[in-house]
């Protein structure tokens, strides 16, 4: 099964048939439950990851004890890859969003595919480049942008990618947890909740155990009124 998972996937599907075979003995599987820590900011890094199925969440603590979400990383991504380059620690902590299954690749394995293997680097460089994109995009919102225009930025990027229109609103199903909003948006769950409120209030939004039902478009006006 790892065979052709790896064969498909990500990075790895840049593979020739020789390097393919060159590599499989250094990458071992492994599977691990929804909710499983792999390692912490600021532990040394000794292997990196390739998403087979499921997500990991990447994600830092401020001093103060509050967590920002970097990234949320689905199948064919790849993570850990930082440390392995630079020799520094973990830059985030990363944690599985459910059930996930990885192909592990040790340090120098992962060094030792790069020199050999330059289509496979040229991919890694240009994954990383779009996530150099992403924290720069996120670093402008958050130096640039309140509270409530970020959340409005989160619920449309939410409508985006999952909303379905019904009438005169939008749905976005599953649960949407305030923690993980405020994580995502780099506040605290309490001002989520606050926020929701008052929109809810003003009959913007409705809040279900899973689903919210959108009434009007989240512009940036609705942060000028303060929501
Ligand atoms: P490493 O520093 O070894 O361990 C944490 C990993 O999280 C890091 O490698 C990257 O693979 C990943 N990571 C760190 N910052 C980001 C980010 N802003 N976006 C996506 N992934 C990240």
């Amino acid at each position: 099964m790892i065979q052709r998972a790896i064969r498909q996937i990500g990075i790895f599907a840049e593979l020739s048939g020789a390097e393919f075979e060159r590599l499989s003995p250094y990458v071992h599987e492994q599977r691990l439950p929804g909710a499983t820590e792999l390692f912490h900011q600021d532990d040394p890094g000794d292997a990196m990851y390739v998403i087979l199925k499921g997500g990991v969440r990447i994600y830092r603590y401020s001093n103060a004890g509050r967590e920002i979400t970097l990234a949320v990383l689905r199948e064919g991504q790849f993570f850990g890859e930082m440390s392995l380059l630079d020799g520094l620690p973990r830059s985030a902590n990363a944690m599985t969003i459910e059930d996930t299954e990885f192909m592990v690749l040790k340090r120098n394995d992962f060094l030792n595919v790069l020199k050999s293997s330059p289509d496979i680097a040229v991919k890694i460089l240009k994954d990383m480049s779009v996530r150099v994109r992403q924290a720069d995009a996120m670093i402008e919102d958050l130096a640039l942008l309140n509270v409530y225009e970020r959340l409005i930025k989160y619920m449309n990027t939410r409508i985006r990618t999952g909303g379905k229109r019904e009438g005169y609103c939008t749905i976005i199903t599953g649960e949407i947890k305030r923690q993980d909003v405020a994580n995502a948006i780099g506040s605290t769950r309490e001002t989520v909740s606050r926020i929701f409120s008052s929109w809810q209030k003003k009959g913007y939004i409705k809040i279900y155990p899973s689903k919210i039902l959108v009434y009007r478009d989240m512009s940036m006006d609705m942060a000028a009124k303060k929501g």
